[in-house]
Order: C-alpha cells, then sequence, then structure tokens
C-alpha cells in the first residue's frame, strides 16, 4: 500500500487499498459515477427500479450549490482495474450546528454511505470513515452524527445519545370531514420569502421553550435554499414550508413536508409550528385535510400506493404531538392515532476532554441552578483505559485533565464504558437509567449528585438538516 504523504483530511489525499482500488476524495467530474452507485445500490429490493431522486439527491451535493457540502466532501473509493474508474463505495461529509444549551458546536455528519454488493465486507466503508473523521475533526468539530442504519456504525466508534424521528400515524380514515359549507377556516400555502422573519422568529422561540439539552440552529440561508429550491422536486428531499393562515390572520405558524410522499403516507416532518395562544384543537382539523389535499398533489418517491394515512415526525415532547393523540373524534373520543417508538441519532465525540472544555459555561450554569452552587473539587472519570479529572473551583470548572492510560477504576469518582457515556453527556439517558442499563458503570455515591446536576436528563430537539 502506498500513501500520499498528505492528512486524510487532505483533497488531493490518496491511498491504495490494493487489487486496484484506490481512495481518495470526490471532484465535480465523479458526479455521474457517484449519482450511478447510489440510485444502483439504495433500493430496499434488489428488484426495484433504480432510485433516481436519489441520483438527483447526489448531482446536487455535487454542485456546489448545497448548504451542507461542497464538490469535494464525498469520501470513495474506485476500482481501477482494467483502466477504468468505477466507484465502488462512498460516503460524504454534511456540516450542520448543534447548540448544546448555548454553546454552539459545529457537526460533521456522514451521509449517503454505500457500498457495491461485489465489493462489501472488506473493510471499505471503514476505510472511508477514516477520511470522513479526519476532516470533519480538521474542522474543528467536536462531534459527529449519523442517522444511520442499526447498529452499523457503533464499530465506528459511535453510539446512540439523542432521540430521532418518532411518529405519529393517524388513519386518512379519521381524518376529521370539512364543514358542511365547504369554507375551511385554516388553510395552509407555500410558504415565501415574506413569511421568512415569521418563520425563522418562531422557531427560535420554540428552540428557546423547554429546556433543551440539544437543538438545532437553523439559519437565514438554510431556510432561503428551502424556500427558492423546494419547487426542483426531482430529489424528494427538499422541504416544502407550507403557512397556516386563516381569513382573519396571515400567519398562524408553519409547517414542513417533503416534496415526494413515501408509498402510502403523506410525511409532515421537521417543524410544525404554530403562534401562541391558538386552539390547536380548532386549528388542526382543517390543516389535516389540507395535509391530506397537498399529499394528494405530490409525486410520489418509489412504489405508488393509495394514500391510507398522514405520518408525523414529532419530537416526543412537541405541542402538536400531544394534540393530536388527544384530538377528539365525532363522538368526543380520542381519535385512534399509532405512536411508534423514536430512533435515535448515533454520536461519536472523538475527545471528551476538549468536548467538555467547549460545554463548560453550560455545565458551570447547572451547578450555580443545583444545590452544589459553587461546588469547589475534583470529579475523575475513568473510561477503561482513559480517565479525566475535572477540577471545579468556586462553580467553575477550571481545568479537564487527561491522566494516563489506566485500567484500574477503583479509585476514580465514576467509571463509564466509552460510548456509555454519551447517552448521559447529551441528556438522552439519566444516571440511573444508564447504570440499571449498564453493570459496568460504576459510581461512587458521593459522586451520584454532582454527576446528576452536571448531565441532567434533558428532552431534545435535535431536527436532521438534509
Ligand atoms: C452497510 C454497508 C454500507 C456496509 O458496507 P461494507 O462494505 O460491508 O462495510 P465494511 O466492509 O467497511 O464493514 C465495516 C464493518 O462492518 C461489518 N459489516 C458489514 N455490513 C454490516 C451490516 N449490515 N451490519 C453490521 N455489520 C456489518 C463488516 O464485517 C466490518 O467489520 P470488521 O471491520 O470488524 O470486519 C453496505 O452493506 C451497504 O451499502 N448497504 C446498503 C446501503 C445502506 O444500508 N447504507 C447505510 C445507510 S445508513
Amino acid at each position: 500500500m502506498s500513501f500520499s504523504g498528505l492528512s486524510p483530511a487532505d483533497p488531493q489525499y490518496v491511498r491504495d487499498l490494493g487489487d486496484g482500488l484506490r481512495l481518495r476524495w470526490s471532484r465535480a467530474e465523479d458526479a455521474e459515477e457517484l449519482a450511478r452507485l447510489e440510485c444502483e445500490v439504495f433500493l430496499n429490493r434488489p428488484t426495484e427500479p433504480l432510485n433516481q431522486p436519489l441520483a438527483w439527491h447526489v448531482r446536487e451535493l455535487l454542485s456546489d450549490s448545497h448548504p451542507l457540502m461542497g464538490s469535494g466532501d464525498f469520501a470513495l473509493v474506485e476500482d481501477r482495474r482494467g483502466g477504468g474508474n468505477r466507484v465502488v463505495a462512498c460516503a460524504c461529509l454534511w456540516r450542520q450546528f448543534w447548540d448544546y444549551e448555548d454553546v454552539r458546536l459545529l457537526v460533521g455528519r456522514p451521509e449517503l454511505v454505500i457500498s457495491d454488493p461485489d465489493y462489501r465486507h472488506r473493510g471499505l466503508i471503514r476505510a472511508l470513515f477514516g477520511l470522513l473523521h479526519a476532516r470533519s475533526e480538521a474542522e474543528g468539530a467536536l462531534v459527529q452524527a449519523i442517522t444511520g442504519i442499526p447498529y452499523f456504525y457503533r464499530q465506528f466508534g459511535y453510539e446512540y445519545a439523542l432521540e430521532l424521528d418518532g411518529y405519529l400515524t393517524l388513519p386518512v380514515a379519521l381524518i376529521p370531514p370539512a364543514p358542511d359549507d365547504g369554507r375551511e377556516p385554516v388553510r395552509l400555502r407555500d410558504a415565501t420569502l415574506e413569511d421568512l422573519p415569521a418563520i425563522m422568529a418562531l422557531y427560535e422561540a420554540r428552540r428557546q421553550q423547554g429546556e433543551l439539552a440539544v437543538s438545532t440552529p437553523i439559519s437565514e440561508k438554510w431556510w432561503r435554499y428551502q424556500l427558492t429550491h423546494w419547487q426542483d422536486c426531482r430529489t424528494g428531499e427538499h422541504w416544502h414550508v407550507q403557512v397556516m393562515d386563516s381569513e382573519r390572520e396571515d400567519f398562524l405558524g408553519f409547517l414542513v413536508m417533503p416534496t415526494m410522499r413515501w408509498r402510502s403516507a403523506v410525511p409532515v416532518m421537521h417543524c410544525f409550528e404554530v403562534v401562541p395562544g391558538v386552539d390547536l384543537f380548532w386549528l388542526l382539523p382543517p390543516v389535516l385535510r389540507a395535509i391530506l389535499a397537498r399529499g394528494r398533489q405530490m409525486p410520489v418517491r418509489r412504489e405508488p400506493a393509495e394514500i391510507d394515512h398522514l405520518r408525523f415526525y414529532l419530537s416526543t415532547e412537541h405541542p402538536i404531538r400531544a394534540a393530536l393523540l388527544r384530538l377528539p373524534n365525532r363522538y368526543g373520543e380520542p381519535l385512534a392515532v399509532r405512536s411508534s417508538r423514536p430512533y435515535a441519532w448515533y454520536v461519536r465525540v472523538p475527545d471528551l476532554a476538549v468536548f467538555l472544555r467547549r460545554v463548560a459555561p453550560v455545565l458551570e450554569h447547572r451547578l450555580a441552578r443545583s444545590p452544589l452552587a459553587g461546588y469547589s473539587g475534583k470529579l475523575s472519570l475513568h473510561f477503561y483505559g482513559r480517565e479525566l479529572l475535572l477540577h471545579f473551583q468556586a462553580g467553575q470548572l477550571e481545568r479537564v485533565q487527561e491522566l494516563k492510560p489506566a485500567f484500574d477504576y477503583e479509585q476514580a469518582d465514576a467509571a463509564f464504558p466509552p460510548q456509555a457515556f454519551l447517552p448521559l453527556l447529551f441528556g438522552y439517558r439519566s444516571l440511573d437509567e444508564l447504570s440499571y442499563a449498564f453493570p459496568d458503570i460504576e459510581v461512587k455515591p458521593t459522586a451520584e449528585m454532582l454527576l446528576q446536576t452536571l448531565f441532567p436528563k434533558r428532552p431534545s430537539w435535535a431536527t436532521p438538516l438534509g
């Protein structure tokens, strides 16, 4: 194997993997090969037609106009035998931000991970992740996160650590009928750039409610991109932002739908935000009818089937979720809305010491509002091979010190299998829940209160962009 001597984060980095395979970063001219691989292989069943919307998505991602990545951000493996450059595995790197309470974090998001069936189980994806992680870390991202297939990414240092994509299913037969005169009190219309200030203000207001551990700040650039591009619906990936209004009110809120529906489902995802002071039981029936009407106009992503349900992807704490579960039917009983268990984000934190230093203001704020306000002392956290010592002085996290590698956990205040710490760090699980699930989590009784104060279980709203 030969190495080019450059950092794996470098656009010019090339590595020979043997057998004619070469690992490198993409260029704009790779768009068609990448689109071919993704649309041929990303299928639910090998007999399905090619995934053309995904091919368009790949072309758009490589067009240098997408807010999350540029044309050089696919890591790929090509097979050069016979003089060709057939791409046989690839994955790309997106960037977005998360707010850890009020500390903003750049997050690197590996996406569109795929390998040709004839090249699997040869470590190609592992090699690609080496590149994605190197670039993401070189850019200063302290976190990488994936919305991916079950289990697989654990092998690359990821752990499930934030709620993602729980949904409610509402059969269309349950949608309350329209009024006899046909006059709907609330309507849906396509959002325009004039709606942007109201949309952004409402989104921000919701983010500030509920003491979220992690939430997604959304830039004006992202909203503008979606508002001006959603009609290029060949990809099915854009956000179709729609405003709710009535005869008296121009803006009652907004919701987001994709630009294509899926088989028999009409999805609403990411946002369903209503201005304060509106009775949701008054608003929802006409909006449900309007969503169904939109769904009937939408192209179908793959395998068309008659629409039989609406699907709402809303976080567990979302007020619309609670209202939908209690919306009365014509007999005054709750509609039979079915709720699915949420999935979760995979999260990787390559350097916990750096991460903890970065979020120190949040940890200090939590301490200040607790019975441990003004705390001075040390907290040693052992990760079975690695140990961190946190020094607190008068409620400030003065230092996070990396100790020599050690496996002797008994002297530490608390010990965690390394990845099992991440659900605690992101407020996804409480210390009690994790201790119950992992017998190798050891916490000294004297450290329990401090750990629970620093890392409380909290809801999050980590909307995936893209
Ligand atoms: C999932 C997928 C990307 C794996 O590709 P691959 O080329 O086999 O990956 P690698 O060879 O680099 O495998 C890395 C490790 O995962 C293991 N592995 C491979 N496929 C796996 C799977 N489906 N589940 C669990 N582990 C798997 C490998 O054995 C290897 O382990 P090792 O390094 O200890 O030997 C490939 O099966 C694929 O393209 N599937 C269809 C598209 C897809 O689902 N993509 C993911 C979307 S989030």
